[in-house]
């Protein structure tokens, strides 16, 4: 095994940590723990679970960074990415468009990780307030997984020269 194939592996097995985690919660999970009864039971696992999976999520964020610069970097391409011309590419402007999603999705993850997600958290379970924030961040962690599928056909058409 090469670093390049480990690097690859690696930042694979972080994409499905990642994102299959985001999709797990979407489809399994959200909907289980929206029928738990009492509202502050419920509140109490949303929170826990959310917790647990910020960390698990953030560290597979940076293991895909560190292994895509890395993908790269063993395929030789880090020097072309200041050459004239390579961002007009196919390769280069696959990459430009997944790098793109990966800022956006980014993004959205680090305001529903430390802005919503513990403000709904912190409210009266149950209450109108309360509700608001966790549909909120439901519908971010929601668009996430979209973007995330959308950004799996960038890799695997970048993977494949663009
Ligand atoms: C800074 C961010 C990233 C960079 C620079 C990057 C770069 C790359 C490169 C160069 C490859 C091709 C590897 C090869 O076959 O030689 C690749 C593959 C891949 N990337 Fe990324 N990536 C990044 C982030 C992500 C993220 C956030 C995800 C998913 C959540 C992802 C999912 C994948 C997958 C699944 C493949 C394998 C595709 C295949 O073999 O068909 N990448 N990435």
């Amino acid at each position: 095994m090469t670093l390049y194939h480990l690097s690859v592996t690696l930042h694979v097995l972080a994409a499905m940590l990642w994102l299959g985690g985001m999709l797990f919660l979407a489809a399994v999970g959200a909907p289980v723990l929206r029928q738990v009864e009492p509202p502050a039971l419920r509140a109490q696992l949303f929170r826990t679970l959310g917790q647990q999976f910020r960390t698990v999520g953030w560290i597979a964020i940076l293991t895909l960074v560190v292994t895509g610069v890395g993908n790269l970097y063993f395929r030789g391409l880090l020097p072309a990415l200041t050459q004239p011309g390579f961002w007009g590419l196919p390769f280069g402007r696959m990459l430009r468009l997944k790098l793109i999603a990966v800022l956006v999705m980014l993004l959205i993850q680090a305001v529903h990780d430390f802005r919503d997600g513990p403000r709904a958290s912190r409210l009266q379970p149950g209450s109108p307030e309360a509700l608001r924030f966790r549909r909120r961040a439901s519908q971010f962690a929601r668009v996430n997984a979209v973007l995330g599928v959308i950004l799996i056909y960038f890799a695997v058409r970048l993977a494949r020269g663009g």
